[in-house]
């Protein structure tokens, strides 16, 4: 037995824990767009009024979002990241937004925000302070939570800096969790408990699942293809820990989509989109939507990809094979198709010819005795109907990724 087939088996096999947080939340991967990785912490408006963190910026992102067919290709969530609050709490203990750079407040924002049928996201830390150094719940769950929910807020990004121990990250997360549910809101709640536990011990997935509607595993993502590459390698070497965790309602958060900024090219680009559908990834962007070339738009937009992240089976794919340059990564989906890519990871040369030999692959049974193929990157193309022993060329450009769905036909 190869090993890709061993991994195969022993990933079907898993149990998967079947309780996620209870509260009708996230039954496919959020979609949206998060500040961060953009804007990080400009909080210098009187030098670049445009790019800094303030609540235009968030009002102009919505108004993109609907203006330019984001909210119609499914992205739903308008999310602030650190950098948002004043140093200090209100008179009341209650977080307050920076009065010079949100002075209308959050809770107009998110009216803003719902009436363009959007949702608002908010971000906050399980400990002290924020990672940015502003106020952190750490000793004032309750009280976060409910300003959230009186504030209209439909998202939380807890993140994990400035615990005192990191034995109280368990606690503080499900202390939120449950502030949140006492709000009787249904508030999208985004944690870092697992990223921030690695270091010391393996997470408990079942607990987090439990609490969590998605989670961080690895460190921030950058605009580059180091990054993305080493989340993806990062997921691939945990798959077995993690993978059984995804499902309708609590998923693995491999960061944010940096599409349609700086550092990738458009292969890149198109396998940063093709992979995060294959992980059932939160597709959270960070990009300025005032200024994104059309190319990236359209990929971002691309309804075939986005149908892969939100296949209502909800099982994350993994990485089945890895040879000659070429990685092959599987994920079933439901009425019994299965996608797959190719990535290929050599950074020199030109495009590469992948040979697809549906009788060898891990799950080979999708195409026996017939199947109906059809390519979504990097174009649309119709393969038509296949059988086992078909060998289908896929031509795939350096760091570049060709995604394809199969599709079984019965035996008459
Ligand atoms: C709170 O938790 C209960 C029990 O798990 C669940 O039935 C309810 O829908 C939750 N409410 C919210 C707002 O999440
Ligand atoms: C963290 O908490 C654990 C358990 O309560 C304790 O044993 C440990 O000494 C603490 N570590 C630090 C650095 O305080
Ligand atoms: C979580 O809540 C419990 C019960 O109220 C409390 O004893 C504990 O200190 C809290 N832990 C943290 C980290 O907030
Ligand atoms: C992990 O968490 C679950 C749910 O809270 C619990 O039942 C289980 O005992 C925990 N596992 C370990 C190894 O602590
Ligand atoms: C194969 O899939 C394509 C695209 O969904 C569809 O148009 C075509 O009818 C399918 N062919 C068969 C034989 O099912």
């Amino acid at each position: 037995m190869s090993q890709a087939v061993a991994v195969a088996l022993l990933l079907s096999l898993t149990v998967r824990p079947s309780r996620p947080l209870d509260n009708g939340l996230a039954l496919t991967p959020t979609m949206g767009w998060l500040h961060w990785e953009r804007f990080m912490c400009n909080v210098d408006c009187a030098l670049e009024p445009d790019n800094c963190v303030r609540e235009e910026l968030f009002m102009q992102m919505a108004d993109r979002m609907v203006e330019d067919g984001w909210k119609d290709a499914g992205y739903e969530f308008v999310c602030i990241d650190d950098c948002w609050p004043a140093r200090q709490r209100d008179a009341q203990g209650r977080l307050q937004a920076d009065p010079a750079r949100f002075p209308s407040g959050i809770k107009k924002l998110a009216n803003y925000v719902h009436a363009k049928g959007l949702k608002l996201g908010i971000y906050s830390d399980v400990g002290t302070r924020t990672c940015a150094g502003y106020p952190g719940s750490l000793g004032h769950f309750e009280t976060d939570a409910e300003t959230f929910a009186d504030w209209g807020v439909d998202l939380l990004k807890l993140d994990g800096c400035n615990v005192p121990n990191w034995t109280l990250l368990a606690e503080g997360y499900k202390n939120m969790s449950k502030a949140l549910n006492q709000t009787g809101r249904g508030i999208v709640y985004s944690c870092e408990w697992p990223l921030y536990e690695w270091p010391y011990t393996q997470p408990n997935y079942t607990a987090i699942r439990d609490t969590c509607n998605q989670w961080r595993n690895s460190g921030d993502v950058y605009d580059s293809w180091s990054s993305v590459t080493g989340i993806l390698d990062w997921a691939a070497s945990h798959q077995k820990t993690i993978t059984p965790a995804a499902g309708p309602g609590g998923w693995n958060d491999p960061d944010m989509l940096v599409l349609g900024n700086f550092g990738l090219s458009y292969d890149q680009q198109q396998t940063q989109m093709a992979l995060w559908a294959m992980m059932a990834a939160p597709l959270i962007m960070s990009n300025d939507l005032r200024n994104i070339c059309p190319r990236s738009r359209e990929l971002l937009q691309n309804p075939h990809v986005i149908a892969v992240n939100q296949d209502p089976l909800g099982r994350q794919g993994v990485r089945v094979a890895s040879a000659a340059g070429f990685e092959l990564w599987e994920r079933p989906l439901s009425r019994d198709r299965l996608a797959l890519a190719v990535l290929n990871r050599q950074e020199i040369g030109g495009p590469r010819l992948f040979p697809l030999v549906l009788a060898t692959l891990p799950s080979s049974s999708y195409c026996d005795p017939r199947c109906n193929v059809t390519q979504i990157l990097p174009e649309y193309r119709e393969l038509g109907v296949q059988d086992l022993f078909s060998k289908l060329l896929l031509q795939v450009n350096p760091t570049g990724t060709a995604l394809i769905t199969l599709t079984p036909l019965k035996k008459h």
